[in-house]
């Protein structure tokens, strides 16, 4: 029987932003994510019959760009002497839209390249082959992880029970990768130092946070991490933004609903859509709150 693998994605409350090694892929501060369980990629690997590799999502052809790239990362822990193979993949995570896609999709498909190779590895093994792929996608196997900067991965504890919702701006694919955005930062942002110093801080006051279990300054740390992570763009050469007028509406709205008593806070990735960290106790309510206030789709991300 054909069976999928999954793989899921994950938001950080620190973020990983930038590589201070590329082989290994080393991040340059530690980082936290949290996993999203709603938003996932399926994948299976089938053989290909014409003899050509193929890959898929939601049953689009990616071009040969995003083949290669895929060929290139799993050539690294498949055998040499493979045959041609088709990776069909499904995303209920919007592709490349600051969704984390990347994470969710490379974790999917080393889980079954796994299977299909027949590979044994152990979920250690796996954790450290999928961020060769992309870097975050190492964090998704745990529900809360930490990615350090020696290269290891720590599966976190914390007795609050997270929820997560997406303000949707666009779903639309970024027009600039992650990746380049990230490289574009390291060479020529004038912040940059001082953005990695700040997170490796936030890093460490994230921790204790999580483990005083104090959610207010889990939200603050998490807000102030995105704007700073944001703010590498602006001082970038050329600089660019990632944030749209619609995205700051959204981030109002949070800051709104703050000032009435709603624990909320917010965070963004590498593309506009905005998202709302908040105790899954509050969930409901929070989200009739929102829904007066914000007119478009709304991504309800844990189960
Ligand atoms: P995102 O913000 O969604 O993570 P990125 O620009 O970081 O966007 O990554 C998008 C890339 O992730 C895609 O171009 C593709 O290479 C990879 N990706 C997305 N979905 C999948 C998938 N299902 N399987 C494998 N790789 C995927
Ligand atoms: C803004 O993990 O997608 O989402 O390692 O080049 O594949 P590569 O980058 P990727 O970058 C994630 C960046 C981020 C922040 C984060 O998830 O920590």
């Amino acid at each position: 029987m054909d069976s999928y693998s999954l793989g899921y994605a994950n938001i950080a409350l620190v973020k990983y932003w930038g590589k201070k090694s590329k082989d290994p892929v080393l991040p340059y501060n530690p980082n936290i994510s949290l996993r999203l369980d709603n938003l996932l990629s399926k994948t299976k690997i089938e053989k290909n019959n014409n003899n050509i590799d193929e890959f898929y999502i939601n049953d689009e052809k990616q071009s040969q760009e995003e083949v290669d790239k895929m060929i290139k990362f799993i050539s690294k822990f498949t055998p040499t002497n493979r045959e041609a193979i088709t990776i069909r993949s499904y995303n209920t995570v919007p592709t490349a839209a600051g969704l984390s896609s990347s994470s969710s999709g490379t974790m999917a498909l080393v889980l079954a390249c796994n299977e299909y190779f027949k590979l044994n590895k152990t979920t250690k093994e796996l954790v450290e082959i999928a961020k060769e792929g992309s870097g975050s996608s190492c964090r998704s196997f745990y529900k809360l992880a930490a990615w350090l900067e020696d290269g290891s991965v720590e599966e976190l504890q914390c007795s609050l029970d997270f929820g997560m919702m997406v303000l949707v701006v666009n779903e639309d694919r970024k027009k600039i990768s992650s990746r380049v955005a990230m490289e574009r930062c390291v060479q020529t942002s004038t912040t940059f130092d001082a953005w990695v110093e700040k997170a490796k801080g936030d890093f460490v006051l994230m921790k204790e946070a999580l483990k005083d279990a104090n959610f207010e300054k889990i939200g603050e740390i998490t807000e102030s991490n995105a704007l700073a992570m944001h703010g590498t763009t602006s001082t970038s050469t050329p600089s660019f933004s990632f944030l749209t007028e619609e995205s700051h509406m959204a981030m109002d709205i949070v800051k709104e609903l703050r000032s009435k008593g709603y624990k909320c806070y917010f965070t963004m990735d590498a593309g506009p859509n905005v998202k709302v960290l908040y105790l899954r106790e509050d969930q409901d309510k929070l989200y009739e709150e929102i829904s007066k206030l914000w007119k478009k789709k709304i991504i309800l991300c844990m189960e």
